[in-house]
């Protein structure tokens, strides 16, 4: 196969007996201390402790490094690895690079409410493009860590609570990001992270212990890992907790038992930052030595940052504790890759790359459809939305209103300087002639600051005083007075959500609601546009609000698409990959829960709390369109089917509105009896598609053992029992159309 890459050249890709070759030859000539290096990631950034990085590099000791985003710094290092280290072995520059690089694209949990694979898939290969064109040539993405839990920060960087979903979003991103094969040109190697169950923190506090039964690994955090590799993922990166009770990153079961004997994974596992080290911290390994010998012996190939194979891998080799050859099998995936993407052919990046590749109209355009195609339509009470174009005299409101940084979300690429359109901005754009007035209302912030601050431009400002905040809140409140229509922009900032992020609560931060509910006292048409990274109770809201766009964090092209869809140039579609609580103390919520002895539908059954409705505000799958569907005709090729066969099941889907618009069409399963308990519903088919007023479309979905199948505790291993299905076809995890399926052995 011949590809041209960006620098005109064109470059073969070796065949596997080359690279086997190639590689044999390298490990013959390089030392036991080279080998280590080649397991060694070193950061690049300046608040790195320790030796520089040239100088590691120039030993021999780094085969990777992070946390630098500067092209003609990488050119130099790489200059010093393949001139001056001992086997003059080039670098793999790794960075996350979650949903873009220089064009912003919603944040992973947004992509995921699009329920459209191909755009997700589109968007990371604009992200790669231009990071690889920065010279960048892995990112640490996707991750695809379940989340159930809102009150956990990370929910923002994965697709939701459910595996099915999960799992096509997984293979989507691994698609975009790595083209044809990791490594190949304009694309990036990715990396599917955190492996695994880091969703499951005890309480939602990030970094918390996980205690995961096999089953619910099995069954509900595996399948986007087993997705990644099955889409031919590159990496893998270990998650810092503790999986019931042995960390992840020194988890043999895990990084080898499951992810190379049951899976045939070939790639590389890299730690998480300081992962290897942190073994120590952790409680788990005795001293770096210790730690070193575990990782390794686990199936963790490098380790990032935390230097524990540098200063302890060779002394364990020459002790007679680990056997070289432990080494060079670890240290093969990572030359193999090198040799297979033509590093050795062509170490460097041409500098002028970037600035050509990032102004490509199309990549702005990709990111404003993603923006529109991610976005959720909560509430809609009176057709309130779309807003005609005629409007005169319109109030936009909040504190993230006309915020860069919210627009984009969370997890910037280093140096990232903001650029988003913000919804102010869209608007503005959108309504030339009219008045378009704007206030903040006070500032939000984290009661805690985050120990990633320092990279934080926002949060360096000093925070309002009470008396600014009552100020800024007041003439927030006459601005929204002397309009005719109220936009409020409320959520979380960027910092809310992410790393070390979690929250007790899932109010709107600060005084938000509070100014809501004055603006909302004033008696004018209020639209309540949410930038945001996880589900909010949003109760009040929900009451008293008529209109409510959960527009996530939408990137760069945000501003754009709110007012594309605020004034109906766009028919949201979206719909929720994750359940919206009431309240943060029900978490974790999520749909696909087992039935019980008094099931929530049962005569008796009002609530599992005395005090507050247990079902959720809004249920997964959940979304509005400016049109209607209906959704009928439901049926199954057979309704008995021997195990092992698949049927297909089939329903119709009218446009009944007035206007086009995209409707997501799901099929959940419940196994009525079995070997285990199965869950109430199941995610098992979904397809988006777009309708004119009055087409109808037919969709299909087949069911066969993959879908039909679990891994069941009592029979510790995947089964398909021979039992009675409920299959219901709809717009929600509600769905009520319904029809019978029964599997016989
Ligand atoms: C995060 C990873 C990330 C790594 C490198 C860690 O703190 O958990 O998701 O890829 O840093 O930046």
């Amino acid at each position: 196969m011949n590809n041209m890459n960006r620098e005109g050249a064109a470059a073969s890709v070796p065949s596997e007996s080359e690279v086997t070759e190639r590689v044999e030859t390298l490990l013959g000539r390089m030392s036991l201390a080279e080998k280590v290096g080649q397991l060694t990631q070193v950061g690049g950034a300046d608040f790195i402790p320790g030796p520089r990085p040239e100088e590691i590099i120039r030993s021999g000791g780094a085969g990777s490094v992070l946390w630098l985003n500067d092209t003609k710094r990488f050119n130099a290092l790489q200059k010093i690895a393949v001139e001056e280290s001992p086997s003059r072995i080039p670098l793999l520059f790794a960075l996350d690079v979650i949903h873009g690089y220089r064009t912003i694209f919603p944040v992973p949990l947004a992509m995921a409410s699009s329920w459209d694979p191909s755009v997700v898939e589109r968007a990371q290969a604009v992200a790669a493009k231009e990071a690889r064109a920065a010279g960048l040539h892995w990112t640490f993405g996707p991750m695809i860590d379940i989340a159930r839990d809102a009150r956990w920060g990370r929910i923002v960087e994965g697709a939701g609570e459910d595996p099915y979903l999960g799992s096509a979003m997984a293979a989507a991103q691994v698609r975009g990001f790595q083209g044809p094969y990791p490594g190949a040109p304009e694309h990036l190697i990715a990396c599917a992270k955190h492996f695994a169950g880091y969703g499951a923190a005890d309480g939602g506090r990030d970094y918390d212990p996980v205690f995961l039964p096999e089953a619910q690994l099995r069954n509900i955090y595996f399948p986007p890992f087993q997705a990644a590799v099955n889409a031919g993922v590159g990496t893998f990166m270990s998650a810092y907790m503790d999986l019931n009770n042995v960390p992840a990153s020194g988890n043999r079961w895990l990084l080898s038992d499951i992810l190379r004997d049951e899976w045939g994974f070939q790639g590389f596992v890299v730690s998480d930052a300081f992962a290897v080290g942190n073994l120590v911290i952790q409680g788990f390994a005795r001293n770096g030595r210790d730690a070193a010998f575990r990782a390794l012996s686990s199936g963790l190939n490098m380790d990032m940052a935390s230097s524990t194979y540098l200063q302890n891998l060779a002394g364990l080799v020459e002790d007679g504790m680990l056997e070289e050859a432990a080494l060079d099998m670890a240290v093969w995936p990572i030359l193999a890759l090198k040799v297979r993407m033509g590093l050795f052919e062509q170490p460097y990046i041409d500098e002028t790359l970037l600035e050509q590749v990032v102004a490509l109209p199309e990549h702005r355009q990709e990111a404003r459809l993603a923006a529109q195609r991610s976005m959720v339509l909560l509430h809609n009470e009176g057709g309130l939305l779309p807003l005609p174009k005629t409007l005169q005299n319109i109030a936009v409101i909040g504190p993230l209103a006309d915020s860069k940084e919210a627009t984009e979300g969370s997890w910037m690429v280093f140096g990232h300087q903001p650029a988003a359109v913000t919804v102010l901005q869209g608007i503005r754009a959108k309504l030339p002639q009219a008045r378009v007035e704007y206030a903040s209302g006070p500032e939000i912030r984290r009661d805690f600051p985050s120990p990633f601050e320092d990279f934080d431009t926002e949060n360096k400002k000093p925070s309002q005083t009470p008396e600014e905040a009552n100020a800024a809140f007041q003439a927030a409140v006459e601005t929204a007075r002397r309009a005719d229509l109220v936009i409020m922009v409320l959520g979380e900032n960027a910092e809310m959500a992410g790393e070390a992020a979690s929250r007790s609560s899932l109010d709107l931060p600060g005084r938000q609601e509070e100014l809501l509910k004055e603006v909302v006292e004033l008696d004018k048409p209020v639209v309540l546009v949410l930038l945001n990274g996880r589900p909010l109770s949003i109760v009040w809201a929900a009451e008293h609000v008529p209109a409510i766009l959960e527009a996530w964090e939408p990137g760069s092209e945000g501003g754009n698409a709110v007012a594309d869809i605020l004034f109906g140039d766009a028919n949201p579609g979206g719909k929720l990959p994750v359940t919206f609580p009431r309240n943060a103390s029900h978490e974790p919520l999520y749909y696909a829960r087992t039935l019980t002895h008094m099931p929530e539908d049962s005569p008796m059954y009002v609530s599992r709390y005395w005090d507050s409705p247990t079902k959720p505000l809004y249920p997964f799958g959940f979304g509005l369109s400016y049109t209607t569907f209906s959704i009928t005709n439901l049926r199954i090729s057979e309704s008995q089917v021997k195990a092992g066969q698949a049927v297909s099941v089939a329903a119709d889907v009218t446009n009944t509105g007035q206007v086009a618009g995209d409707e997501v069409v799901q099929l959940y399963i419940h196994q009525k009896a079995g070997s285990d308990s199965r869950p109430m519903r199941e995610l098992k088919g979904f397809e988006r598609i777009t309708l004119q007023p009055d087409e109808a479309k037919t969709v299909t979905f087949q069911l066969g053992p993959t879908e039909l199948s679990y891994w069941s505790t009592k029979a510790g291993g995947w089964i398909q029992d021979a039992a009675d299905f409920d299959i219901w076809v709809g717009a929600d995890s509600n769905a009520a159309l319904h029809t019978d399926l029964t599997v016989i052995s």
